[in-house]
C-alpha cells in the first residue's frame, strides 16, 4: 500500500490490506528508513512475516538484504518508520531484547565460534534464556537439535571451525534454534555451499519450519533457491520494495531474474 509500490512495478501480487491488520502477523516492518551516513540504504521498505512462514527477501549485492536483517536484530539504527514483533514495537529495542522476545539470526557466512566445540556453540545460542547454562530445559533442547541434525550430534565434542561448510550451517541452525525462537532469520545460508549441501540445507529450512513451527526469514541472492522454500517473497532493488509475490508469482514473473541480479528492475 506503500507508494514505492505502486509505480507499477510489483507483480500481481498478495494484498498487504488484510495482511496487516490479521493476527497471525508475526514481524510487520513498515516503511522503514536507514542510512549510512548520507546513504540511503532502506528507502521506505515494508514488508511482513507471518507466524509459521517462510518469507525470502531476495535483491542482488549491495542492494540493503543484510541491512535489513540487521535492522531487525537492532544492530543498525532506523530514521523512521516502525518494526512491530509479535504485537511488540521493537524499533527502539536492544539486540539482547530482540533475541529475548523470541528472534534469532544465522548471519552472513554462518560465524560459529571456530575455538569452540559443536556442543559448546550450541550452548552459547542459550545464553539469553534465564537460569542455569545447563538447565534440565536447555539440555532437552540440545537434545532436540542433536535429533534434527545428527551430525552435531556425531561431532559434538569437534572444534567448530573444523567442520565443513553443510556442518556448519546446520550448527548455525542448531545455535539459532537453542534461544527457542519464533522467528529465524538467515542471511544467505546457502552461499558457497556446493549442490548437495545446499539441498540439504534447504530441506533443514523446511524441516524446522514444519516441525517446530518456527517462521523463517530468508535474505538470498539466488531467487531460484530461496523461493524453492519460501512460501512469499520481497525483491529488494537498491534499498526499495520492488516486487513481492507469492513464491510461485514471483518464479512465474520474468522481471525477477533483473531484479536478482540487481539490473534496475523499472526497464
Ligand atoms: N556500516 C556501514 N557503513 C556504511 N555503508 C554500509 C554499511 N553497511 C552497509 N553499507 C552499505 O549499504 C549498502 C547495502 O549493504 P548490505 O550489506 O545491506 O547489502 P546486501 O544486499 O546484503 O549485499 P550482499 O548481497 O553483497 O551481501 C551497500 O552499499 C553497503 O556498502
Ligand atoms: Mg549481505
Amino acid at each position: 500500500m506503500g507508494s514505492s509500490l505502486s509505480d507499477g512495478l510489483e507483480t500481481s501480487a498478495v494484498s498487504e490490506t488484510s495482511a496487516a491488520t490479521a493476527d497471525d502477523t508475526l514481524l510487520d516492518f513498515r516503511d522503514v528508513d536507514v542510512f549510512y551516513g548520507e546513504f540511503h540504504a532502506l528507502q521506505n521498505v515494508s514488508y511482513r512475516i507471518g507466524r509459521g512462514e517462510i518469507v525470502s527477501l531476495l535483491g542482488g549485492n549491495a542492494c540493503g538484504k543484510s541491512t535489513t536483517m540487521k535492522s531487525i536484530l537492532r544492530l543498525v539504527k532506523t530514521r523512521a518508520g516502525s518494526i512491530t514483533f509479535d504485537g511488540r514495537d521493537i524499533t527502539r529495542a536492544s539486540t539482547a531484547e530482540v533475541v529475548r522476545l523470541g528472534i534469532a539470526s544465522v548471519p552472513e557466512a554462518r560465524r560459529v565460534f571456530p575455538e569452540m566445540t559443536v556442543e559448546e556453540n550450541l550452548l552459547v545460542g542459550a545464553h539469553t534464556r534465564s537460569g542455569r547454562a545447563r538447565s534440565r530445559a536447555v539440555l532437552a533442547d540440545l537434545d532436540a537439535q542433536y535429533s534434527l541434525f545428527p551430525r552435531l550430534f556425531e561431532r559434538r565434542t569437534q572444534q567448530a571451525g573444523t567442520l565443513s561448510g553443510g556442518e556448519q550451517q546446520m550448527l548455525a541452525f542448531g545455535r539459532a534454534l537453542m534461544s527457542r525462537p519464533q522467528l529465524i532469520c538467515m542471511d544467505e545460508p546457502t552461499m558457497g555451499l556446493a549442490p548437495i549441501i545446499v539441498d540439504q540445507v534447504l530441506e533443514s529450512i523446511q524441516r524446522i519450519n514444519r516441525e517446530l513451527g518456527v517462521a523463517v526469514f530468508i535474505v538470498e541472492q539466488s531467487a531460484e533457491l530461496a523461493l524453492q522454500v519460501a512460501h512469499r517473497g520481497y525483491v529488494l532493488t537498491n534499498g526499495v520494495v520492488a516486487m513481492q509475490g507469492s513464491a510461485e508469482e514471483l518464479l512465474a514473473d520474468p522481471r525477477i531474474r533483473e531484479a536478482y541480479l540487481g539490473a534496475a528492475v523499472a526497464a
